[in-house]
């Protein structure tokens, strides 16, 4: 290897891992080493520059705990996460779009009408929809895990310290026979992702904002099926063509509608005054 140069480094690099011919780890260590190398190749990379890009991932790891994942937000708003939904949505299915920092994996679970935003304030919002096959057909029995931020665009998981349950303002809630699933919840606001870490001085160095379009999340789960992560968003809130971290898709913006006296509406614990629907689509496993 006393001969290497800056053209024969990157499959000096890709020999000197022992990797198992044919795995998917080698293809995906050999590529990303070619790509990187091409990279700084062409962009002729100075000492300093990548210097700065050491210190920028020292700096994400430095502020990052179990509450606060900066690489993932990295990777927001790089698009990244975006690109890796997109590739991975099913033809047929719903698109998928960002987890986000916020989700918990054991939020309680709520009847069918039941409602996730007692006391909250805001407009109470009914959400309403069905889930279904790529056919058409209602999925009965699937588990529609939903979390969201309040009235003033803030997660309760964000404000723990000033007493909120983190548990507030999500829940689970399972298909009847139609497949059909209803529930009332807060009409969230848009929200900043967490901007005063080096994620944020990076959106700054780029003239970028930190908003997000007020959406709705949910991971829908069925038997025999592939499990979904998305988003929902209004059609009347700002962002839309904007959104920090990319999550928004045509097909996943609902209508936003004020209820009329004469809507027939499903059963629900409390009166909503705002309605919206979002059907769900999963594909086969
Ligand atoms: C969210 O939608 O909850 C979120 C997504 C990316 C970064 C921060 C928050
Ligand atoms: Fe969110």
């Amino acid at each position: 290897m006393r001969d290497i140069n800056q053209f024969t480094i990157t499959d000096a690099v890709k020999e000197s891992f022992k990797t198992e011919e044919g795995s998917r780890f080698k293809f995906l260590l050999e590529t990303l080493i070619d790509h990187l190398h091409d990279y700084t190749r062409e962009v002729n990379l100075t000492h300093e520059e990548w210097m700065g890009v050491l210190m920028f991932l020292y700096d994400c790891g430095k502020i990052s705990t179990p509450e606060r994942h900066e690489f993932i937000l990295l990777s927001d708003v790089l698009g990244f996460s975006a690109l890796v939904d997109m590739i991975n949505t099913r033809g047929g299915a719903t698109e998928g779009s960002n987890l986000g920092p916020f989700y918990l994996d054991d939020a309680p679970r709520f009847d069918l009408g039941g409602d996730l935003g007692k006391g909250r304030g805001g407009a109470v919002l009914l959400v309403q929809g069905q889930v279904r096959d790529s056919l058409g057909n209602p999925i009965a029995n699937a588990v529609i895990d939903t979390w969201q931020a309040d009235s003033a665009g803030t997660y309760p998981i964000q404000e723990q310290a000033s007493g909120q349950d983190k548990y507030d303002l999500r829940g689970i809630f399972t298909t009847n026979e139609n497949g059909e699933y209803w529930y009332t919840t807060v009409l969230p606001k848009p929200y900043t992702v967490p901007y005063d870490g080096p994620v944020g001085k990076l959106l700054r160095a780029g003239n970028r904002h930190a908003w997000r379009a007020s959406h709705l999340h949910y991971i829908v789960r069925a038997k025999g099926y592939r499990a979904i992560t998305t988003e929902m968003f209004f059609d009347n809130t700002d962002y839309l063509d904007n959104d920090a971290v990319f999550g928004v898709r045509r097909s996943l913006i609902t209508k936003l509608e004020p209820v009329k006296k004469t809507d027939t509406l499903p059963p629900t614990e409390i009166a909503p005054n705002a309605r919206c629907r979002f059907d769900f689509v999963l594909a086969p496993e």
